[in-house]
């Protein structure tokens, strides 16, 4: 194996599996940026696209696309690191790459028909075959079949493995945290023509997917991947994890009910969601002490700059994102003028880019240097690491710059269609005709762009990094003694 391969079969079978994930992942990536680009756009020029591209399948195919992304790239992140984890090959290796295959093309099938089949009549056939309207999980019904079946073998190759070899703190949390994952996409399959009813089970899967399970699940791959980058001792990451987990499942489980505000559940949700999802920060900063700590106990010398840096921004992503964007309009009393505006999706892109973007990319950069043959990943790259820092800065300035912009546009929405208007529907109108509105809109626009130059970059950084390099990785010093 030299230094700076191309070729990769030097990695495990998991290993490999988990390289055809990361593939798809940034296919997908680069697909929720482009049809991003699209739907903000119809809101500068309303009829471009009409009829042709409506902004309702342009919107939707940029949120299913970041969802199934983010998901193929935790999937690709645990067969990553499966292995070496449990100590022995994965069970299942055959059954994993059949799922998927079969998952990628499902996936293909169900893009091409929201594409070319945008409407259908308001019947079963259509929630089976073309579309189930439930946002961000819109793939019909047979897809969703298809979509648990390829989780099912996930799982039981991953469980398997490790009943095979060994257990650790890290595995087992993350074993029963995909019990849960899985379990509940099943609440997002199930139809009923009372649309409270079917809102109350659609947010077990999205809220409790971003505030629970997927939470504790990046949890279970940072804890690994400070191991890997800083040599951090796994008692302590085991530890902070333990924490970490027990405070995002008290208060994110419960934190629901801040979307069952306005849906015509019962009063009492007002109060259970507003208190516990305002303590839903409170793990999050438990992250950033975690990893900046960690960190600055061993004097920031890791093996892999790149993903160093995107663990980083991650937690503060995560913490700045999540915890105070979702703080910020959490309490019923404030809701009341934000639900649905702008600031929402102000929340929304900050959440998921700093929470789950962001970890995934550092993942890539793991992958990356172990493929191109265990490559120096460490200070004073070739390039100076010119690619990797301008991608990181403006795909993060990008996504900063479109959130401040989502936040004017939402703050001038609250204002005039809530507080003065009486969230009338004229008023509702009248809001997004308002100036500031409009000029969030277009800074949106221009944020966008800058945030798809950061990943044009980032692909290019990712197809050449260590393929020039003679110098091997620099193994993190174990066992620093401070963090005794
Ligand atoms: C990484 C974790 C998180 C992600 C990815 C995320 C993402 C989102 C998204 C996309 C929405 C819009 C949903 C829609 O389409 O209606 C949303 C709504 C919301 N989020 Fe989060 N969120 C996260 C964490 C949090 C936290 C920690 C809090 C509270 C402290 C929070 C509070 C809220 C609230 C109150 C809403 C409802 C907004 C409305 O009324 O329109 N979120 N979140
Ligand atoms: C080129 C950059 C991007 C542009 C131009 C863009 C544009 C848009 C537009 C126009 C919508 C529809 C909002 C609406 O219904 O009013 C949207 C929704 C959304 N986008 Fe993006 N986006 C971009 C990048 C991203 C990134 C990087 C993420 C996260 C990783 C993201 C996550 C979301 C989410 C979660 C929603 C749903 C928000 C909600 O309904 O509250 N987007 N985006
Ligand atoms: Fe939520």
């Amino acid at each position: 194996m030299n230094v700076g391969t191309q070729d990769p079969s030097h990695l495990t079978g998991g290993q490999k599996l988990a390289v055809k994930y990361y593939t798809v992942a940034v296919v997908l990536f680069t697909a929720q940026i482009l049809f991003g680009l699209l739907a903000g756009l119809q809101y500068l020029v309303p009829e471009f696209g009409y009829n042709v591209l409506d902004f309702n399948v342009n919107r939707m195919v940029h949120i299913n696309a970041m969802v199934l992304w983010m998901l193929y790239g935790f999937i690709g992140a645990i067969y990553w690191l499966v292995e070496e984890e449990a100590g022995t090959e994965l069970v299942g290796l055959k059954l994993g790459n059949l799922a998927f295959w079969v998952l990628t093309a499902a996936i293909t099938v169900v893009v091409l028909v929201y594409v070319f089949v945008q409407t259908g009549p308001g019947e079963m056939s259509t929630i089976w075959l073309i579309n189930e309207g439930r946002e961000y999980i819109e793939a019909p019904r047979w897809a969703d079949i298809g979509i648990v079946v390829c989780l099912l073998v996930f799982f039981w190759n991953i469980a398997a493995t490790f009943m095979k070899g060994k257990w650790s703190g890290i595995s087992g949390v993350l074993v029963l945290d995909l019990v849960a994952l899985t379990g509940l996409y099943l609440a997002g399959m199930f139809y009923t023509p009372n649309i409270s009813v079917d809102q109350y089970w659609w947010w077990w899967v999205i809220h409790l997917w971003v505030e629970a399970t997927w939470e504790v699940m990046i949890g279970c791959i940072m804890a690994w991947a400070l191991i890997k980058t800083l040599g951090v001792r796994r008692e302590i990451v085991t530890t902070w994890l333990y924490i970490e987990v027990t405070l995002m499942f008290g208060s994110g489980i419960l934190g629901l009910g801040h979307h069952y505000f306005w849906i015509g559940t019962p009063e009492y949700w007002l109060a259970v969601g507003g208190a516990f999802s305002v303590l839903e920060p409170i793990p999050l900063v438990a992250m950033v002490v975690h990893a900046l700590y960690d960190s600055g106990v061993h004097r920031f010398k890791n093996s892999n700059h790149p993903a160093m840096a995107w663990l980083i921004v991650h937690t503060f992503g995560n913490f700045f994102g999540a915890g105070v964007w979702g703080f910020m309009q959490t309490l019923p009393q404030i809701n009341v003028y934000t639900h649905g505006t702008q600031w929402s999706s102000s929340h929304g892109h900050l959440a998921f880019f700093g929470a789950y973007a962001t970890i995934n990319i550092a993942m890539f950069y793991l992958a990356l240097q172990k493929w191109r043959g265990n490559v120096y990943m460490s200070a004073g790259l070739a390039d100076n690491g010119r690619k990797w820092k301008w991608a990181l800065g403006l795909l993060s300035a990008g996504t900063l710059g479109m959130t401040m912009a989502l936040l004017v546009s939402g703050y001038e929405q609250s204002f005039v269609e809530r507080a003065l208007g009486g969230s009338t529907w004229a008023a509702y109108f009248e809001a997004q005709r308002t100036h500031w509105f409009m000029q969030g809109m277009f800074w949106r626009q221009v944020w966008g762009v800058i945030t798809a130059i950061g990943l044009a970059i980032l692909i290019w950084d990712m197809l050449t990094i260590g393929r020039k390099e003679t110098r091997s990785m620099v193994l993190p010093a174990n066992h620093v003694e401070a963090t005794a």
